[in-house]
């Protein structure tokens, strides 16, 4: 049976990073809204470049476009064993369209991970993160010997665009306006955990393991999907 995870958080709760890493153990692949979009905006799609002004201020991009986007990518053959969904759904229409999605594919549970972290530590992390300008990849937090050089690539690293103050202070408020009642779309599900992530990032990997693996037994024990 597949396994469908959605890392739910505010921005800096580390869900790229784990998503990463729980998904490369399991042999899932990870799809980021995000890095979608910022890789489409360096191919100059249309769709992605026209979400570029809203990203940049810190909005969330049109529903319509991100669950076309996502439906799009869960039709690839590699999301036959399941995904690792980080950054969607980020509104209540989006996660029903996802409920749709994933009745209309009939693989496995819905395994949802909220990741908490308390605000200041957020900005902190935000404020600190470099990605790499070639592959899109955050530089390693222990990446002391050049932070200048991505470890992966050699690629520049550079800020995020919507790094600064003022949009991290924009993306904040959006996620808790418009993406925090989600949790309460969720909250009642069987299949629903939250895991504590401020702390180190491979126990908060470990605490990841356990709670996904245990809530994909219930889902699997009750044979459905959303529930
Ligand atoms: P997106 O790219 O998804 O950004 P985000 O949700 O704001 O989240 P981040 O990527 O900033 O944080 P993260 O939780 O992934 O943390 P990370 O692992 O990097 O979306 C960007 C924009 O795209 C949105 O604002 C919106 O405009 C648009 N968009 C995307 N999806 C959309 C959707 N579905 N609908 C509408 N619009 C959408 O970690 C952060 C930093 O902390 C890193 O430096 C990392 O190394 C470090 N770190 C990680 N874990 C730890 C730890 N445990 N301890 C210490 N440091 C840590
Ligand atoms: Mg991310």
């Amino acid at each position: 049976m597949g396994l469908n995870v959605i890392m739910m958080g505010p921005p800096g709760a580390g869900k790229g990073t784990q998503a990463e890493r729980f998904a490369r153990a399991r042999g899932l692949p990870k799809i980021s809204t995000g890095d979608i979009l910022r890789d489409g905006i360096k191919r100059e799609l249309a769709a992605a470049v026209e979400a570029k002004a809203r990203m940049d201020r810190g909005e969330l991009v049109e529903d319509a476009t991100m669950i076309e986007i996502v439906r799009n990518r869960l039709l690839q053959p590699d999301t036959t064993p399941g995904f690792v969904l980080d950054g969607f759904p980020r509104t209540v229409p989006q996660a029903k369209a996802l409920d749709e999605i994933i009745d209309e594919r009939g693989k496995g549970p819905l395994v949802v991970v909220d990741v908490v972290v308390p605000e200041s530590e957020l900005i902190r992390r935000l404020a600190g993160r470099r990605i790499c300008s070639t592959c899109g990849t955050n530089a390693e937090p222990a990446d002391g010997a050049s932070r200048a050089v991505c470890g992966k690539c050699g690629g520049e690293l550079v800020q995020r665009t919507d790094d600064n103050d003022n949009v991290v202070s924009e993306r904040l408020k959006v996620y808790t306006r418009q993406t925090q009642p989600l949790v309460d779309y969720y909250r009642e599900r069987a299949t629903f955990r939250v895991v504590n992530g401020a702390q180190a990032p491979e126990r908060v990997a470990h605490e990841l393991d356990t709670v996904i693996g245990d809530a994909a037994a219930v889902g699997a024990a009750m044979g459905t999907e959303p529930t």
